[in-house]
């Protein structure tokens, strides 16, 4: 009965994301989910509640979805028509409603399954698939790659975070270069150190070429 509500939450997440070109497309939630069953499986963390939390983290997120954001209505609408219990849907509504980034404002998960998915939805955003995506979703925000005028912003709080408006370059700075010091798990923290290391030459190179030395 596990196996066939995971199969059929896969399928909702297809259904839900197919038309997302910000970066939070369902290859993003298939990744999240992957790896947050690979960090749970380390960590001794309840898998079905990791890997239903991860495939439901973002489908009533604030930005794709804000109708549904405040009561979690798709996420809870497919857990109940699934008779999950609601100690479990409320477990899983709390991991959901903690994972989000918001500068100084973010939250550490109280229970192990909830780091597990923060931790996998954190290593989506760096490393290779992180620049991916940070490229995408500036683009599809109107953000611009660079502008050597603007500066990052450090130390911002939730609401800051949300309506600064910034470039590419500087959202390295503003959140992703510090993912790998926020991790939870000492599995993910090892994974974020080489994407750390990645998007830093990345970076490196890229203002290099800037400045034309490269
Ligand atoms: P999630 O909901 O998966 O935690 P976000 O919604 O904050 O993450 O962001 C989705 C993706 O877009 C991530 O890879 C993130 O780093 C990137 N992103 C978010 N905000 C910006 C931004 N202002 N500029 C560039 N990329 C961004
Ligand atoms: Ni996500």
């Amino acid at each position: 009965m596990d196996k066939r509500i995971i199969t059929d939450a896969i399928e909702f997440v297809k259904k839900t994301f197919h038309d997302d070109y910000s970066g939070h497309d369902y290859f993003h939630t298939l990744r999240v989910y992957k790896m947050a069953a690979r960090i749970a499986q380390q960590e001794n963390a309840d898998l079905f509640i990791v890997q239903l939390a991860a495939l439901l983290h973002d489908v009533d997120d604030i930005k794709l979805s804000p109708e549904t954001y405040a009561n979690k209505d798709k996420a809870v609408g497919f857990l109940r028509k699934h008779d999950v219990s609601e100690a479990t849907i409320k477990m899983i509504c709390d991991i959901i409603g903690e994972v989000s980034f918001r500068g100084t404002d973010s939250i550490a998960p109280e229970t192990i399954e909830g780091k597990c998915v923060q931790d996998a939805d954190r290593l989506d955003a760096m490393g290779a698939i992180g620049i991916a995506r940070a490229f995408a979703y500036g683009g599809s925000h109107n953000r611009i790659i660079h502008d050597p005028e603007m500066k990052p912003a450090v130390n911002m709080n939730g609401e800051k975070y949300q309506s600064h408006i910034s470039t590419s370059i500087n959202h390295f700075y503003e959140k992703l270069f510090q993912l790998k010091d926020m991790m939870n798990t000492s599995t993910a923290a090892k994974i974020a150190q080489r994407r750390e290391d990645y998007m830093k030459s990345f970076v490196a190179e890229f203002l290099d070429e800037w400045d034309g030395i490269l």
